[in-house]
C-alpha cells in the first residue's frame, strides 16, 4: 500500500496518480484488483448512496461506517476518507474525528478549503492531509466553474500555495479551468488531483457513479464514464423479472 509520502514521490517521478471514489467493501475490492493508487472515501456518498441533496447532510457516523467497508475491501490501498461537513470546524475538533477515520482505516484525510491551522493540527499529529480547492461541494451556492475571473483564480491560486507551504502531500482541484489547473500543478511540489480540472494535473479523481455509469442522470461535463453498469443492472433486474413471472 502507497504511504502519502510514496504517493508524492510518483510526482517527482513523473507518474500520474489514478484516484477514485469507493464506498463499500464490493466495490474497494474491485478498485484494488484494477490497481487504483488510492480509493477515496467521498462524502459524495451523501448523493450517490443515500440519495440527499447535499453532502453537508451527513456526518462522522456514515463516514465511519463507509470507511471502515471500504478498508475490509482494499486491505492494500491507500484509503483517504473525507472529513464530514463542520468535522473540522477547529483544529482540535478535525483532530479528534481524523483519528477516529484513522481508526476505521484512512490513511489520509481529506478536507475543504484553506483551513491552514486545521491542516497544521493533524500534520502536527502525523495525519496526512489531502486538501480540496476549488468547487467545494460542501458550502457551494452553485456548481458553477470556479476561478474564471482572474481575482477568484489568484485567490485559488494563492489558497494553493498555502497548502504547498505547509508541506501538504496532496490536493484535489474540483472544476476550474485547465489552464489554472495545469499552473498550480507546476507551481507546487505537492501532487494535484484534478476533477474537472483539466489534463494538466498530476492525478485525477473521478466519482465511481460517474466513471462506472451508475446511474441514468446528467453526467457532468468532465466526467467520461469508462463502463454502463447503469445499464447492466437494468437488463440484469429485467431478465430476473421476467423469469420470477414465466418460470420455465
Ligand atoms: O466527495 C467526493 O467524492 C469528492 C470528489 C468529488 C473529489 O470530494
Amino acid at each position: 500500500m502507497r504511504s502519502a509520502k510514496e504517493v508524492l514521490e510518483m510526482k517527482q517521478k513523473g507518474e500520474k496518480v489514478s484516484v477514485v471514489t469507493a464506498y463499500d467493501a464490493a466495490f474497494a475490492a474491485i478498485a484494488e484488483a484494477a490497481g487504483v493508487d488510492q480509493i477515496l472515501v467521498g462524502d459524495s456518498l451523501a448523493n450517490v448512496l443515500l440519495g440527499l441533496k447535499s453532502t453537508a447532510e451527513i456526518g462522522m457516523t456514515e463516514m465511519e461506517i463507509f470507511t471502515a467497508a471500504v478498508r475490509r475491501g482494499a486491505p492494500d490501498t491507500h484509503v483517504i476518507a473525507d472529513m464530514p461537513y463542520l468535522s473540522d470546524e477547529t483544529p482540535a475538533l478535525a483532530v479528534k474525528n481524523a483519528k477516529r477515520l484513522v481508526e476505521c482505516g484512512a490513511n489520509s484525510v481529506k478536507l475543504e478549503g484553506a483551513k491552514l491551522d486545521v491542516i497544521r493540527a493533524l500534520h502536527s499529529e502525523g495525519i496526512p492531509v489531502m486538501g480540496h480547492l476549488g468547487l467545494l461541494p460542501q458550502t457551494a451556492k452553485s456548481f458553477k466553474q470556479c476561478g474564471r475571473t482572474e481575482e477568484e483564480a489568484a485567490r485559488i491560486f494563492e489558497e494553493a500555495r498555502q497548502l504547498d507551504e505547509l508541506g501538504i502531500y496532496a490536493f484535489v482541484l474540483e472544476h476550474i479551468p485547465g489552464e489554472l489547473g495545469a499552473r498550480i500543478s507546476g507551481a507546487v511540489k505537492a501532487v494535484t488531483i484534478g476533477i474537472g480540472a483539466g489534463g494538466g494535473t498530476d492525478g485525477q479523481v473521478l466519482v465511481m457513479h460517474d466513471l462506472l455509469r451508475m446511474h441514468n442522470r446528467k453526467l457532468p461535463p468532465f466526467a467520461t464514464p469508462q463502463a454502463n453498469l447503469y445499464e447492466a443492472a437494468k437488463l440484469g433486474f429485467e431478465k430476473y423479472v421476467q423469469a420470477v413471472k414465466h418460470p420455465r
